[in-house]
Parts: structure tokens; C-alpha cells; sequence
């Protein structure tokens, strides 16, 4: 059972993606618990999302994560603004779907740029910052059920997202010594707007299912692969 009575009083959380969907709403969770939570997102108006939710402890970084020159950039802010970095979230992604024989080379490129170079860069910057702070910190990658899962139209989306579990193991094995836990999640269909893009219509309810509604028959059972990595290496951190 997922426990929610935890604090994160001025923790520094820096959520890609946070302008929207699942970010937004892990942003929107993270100022509850008592974080200063930096939004960085390609959106122009990221500066006034983050002003409304947590105002003096937000920060809306309008930034195209996918060049490593820009997430440095990004980084350097963040020290300036709140002084370190605790908690990453990877959670700025895009699904871009046709079939594998048809599938542009541009909609593969710009598939792996962001969903995983970026989540990479974004990772690398922070868990670099981790390890001169010594005090450890979480990266939590945002994965997908499509990690296992074969879905229609998905292929470089698919590919991605597995390929962010395989990086999320190596993390976690390399920085373990440094008390820096990197864990993926993988969600099964949320109705962002990725998320109804990605399932091509409106949600419905589960017991109208019909022939071609296996991805959310599909969803439903595989939710119970939940959070489906976790490299502790719990022999590091309760040393
Ligand atoms: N919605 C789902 O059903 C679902 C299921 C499994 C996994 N996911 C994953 O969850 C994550 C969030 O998805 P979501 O549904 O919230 O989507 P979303 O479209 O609502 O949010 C994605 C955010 O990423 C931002 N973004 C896009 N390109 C960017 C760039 N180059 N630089 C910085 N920011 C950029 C967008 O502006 C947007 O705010 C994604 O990685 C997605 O693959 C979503």
C-alpha cells in the first residue's frame, strides 16, 4: 500500500513536464507535501503555471530539454534560484504514432530525443549535483506500460519507454553508493492529453469493451505491474 503521509518539507523537486498531465499533477501533490518545485517545460506560459500553484516556492523554467547545452542552462538556474537539487521527476514525453512499416525516421528521432535523451540529460545533470551535495536523492523516471507491453502504432514509443527501464537500472546500480535511489514508473492510461492522443478517443467506460478496445483490456490487467522497477539497493542506503 502506497503511503502518502510522508513530507517534503524544502526538499528542491524539479519536475520536466510539469506544465501538464501526470507532471502537473505530481507538481501539484509535491507543493502539498511542503517542496519547492522547479516546472521546467516547453510550454511559454510554464512561468505562470508555476506562479499559480506554488507561487514564492515555484519556478517555471520554459525550456526544449532535449539539448544538453539547454539542460545545463536549466541546472545552473535551479542552483541559483533555490540553491540544490533533492528530487528529479522525468516526466516531459511524447507518443507519436503510426505503423512500424509507415513510421517517418522523424517521428523515431524526435521520439527518442525527448522520452529518452532528454530524461537522460535531465538525469545525468541532476545526479552529477547529487553527488557533489552528498546527501543523496531521488530520480523517479516516468516509464510506461508500453516498457512490456506491444501496442498498436507504438513501435518508437514502445522502444522508448523501454529503453528509459534499462537506463533507470543502470542509474541505480551506478549511483547507489551515492544514496541516489532511480526507480521508473510505468502508468497504464491516464486521459492527459498524451494519454487520449495515445489511445485515439475519449475514454469509456471499462464494461463497454469490445474487440478493439484491447489496450485498456489490457491496461486493466497489467495494472497490477504497477511500479515495475525499483533498484534500491537497500544494503547502500540504510547503511
Ligand atoms: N497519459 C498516459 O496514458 C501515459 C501512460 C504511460 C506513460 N505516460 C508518460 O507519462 C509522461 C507524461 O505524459 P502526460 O500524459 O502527462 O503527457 P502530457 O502531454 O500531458 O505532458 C507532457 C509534457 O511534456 C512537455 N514537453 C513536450 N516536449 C518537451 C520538450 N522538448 N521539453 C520540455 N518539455 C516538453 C509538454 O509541453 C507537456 O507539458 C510521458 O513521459 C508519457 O510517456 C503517459
Amino acid at each position: 500500500m502506497f503511503d502518502k503521509n510522508f513530507a517534503l518539507t524544502d526538499k528542491v523537486a524539479i519536475v520536466t513536464g510539469g506544465a501538464s498531465g501526470i507532471g502537473r499533477a505530481i507538481v501539484e501533490l509535491f507543493f502539498e507535501k511542503g517542496a519547492r518545485v522547479v516546472l521546467v517545460d516547453i510550454k511559454e506560459d510554464v512561468a505562470e503555471i508555476a506562479q499559480q500553484i506554488g507561487g514564492a516556492r515555484a519556478l517555471g523554467i520554459q525550456a526544449d530539454i532535449t539539448k544538453k547545452e539547454t539542460v545545463e542552462r536549466v541546472m545552473a538556474t535551479v542552483l541559483e534560484q533555490f540553491g540544490s537539487v533533492d528530487i528529479v521527476v522525468n516526466s516531459a514525453g511524447i507518443a507519436l504514432l503510426e505503423k512500424a512499416a509507415d513510421l517517418p525516421e522523424s517521428y523515431w528521432d524526435k521520439t527518442m530525443e525527448l522520452n529518452l535523451k532528454a530524461s537522460f540529460l535531465i538525469a545525468q545533470a541532476a545526479g552529477n549535483v547529487m553527488i557533489k551535495q552528498g546527501r543523496g536523492g531521488k530520480i523517479v523516471n516516468i516509464a510506461s506500460q508500453a516498457s512490456v507491453v506491444a501496442l498498436d502504432k507504438h513501435v518508437a514509443y514502445c522502444a522508448s519507454k523501454a529503453a528509459i527501464v534499462s537506463m533507470t537500472q543502470v542509474l541505480a546500480m551506478e549511483w547507489a553508493p551515492h544514496k541516489i535511489n532511480v526507480n521508473a514508473i510505468s502508468p497504464t492510461v491516464i486521459l492527459t492529453e498524451l494519454g487520449k492522443k495515445s489511445m485515439g478517443r475519449r475514454s469509456r467506460r471499462s464494461d463497454e469493451k469490445t474487440d478493439s478496445d484491447w489496450p485498456f483490456w489490457l491496461s486493466r490487467r497489467s495494472r497490477s505491474l504497477g511500479i515495475i522497477f525499483s533498484k534500491r539497493r537497500r544494503e547502500f542506503n540504510h547503511r
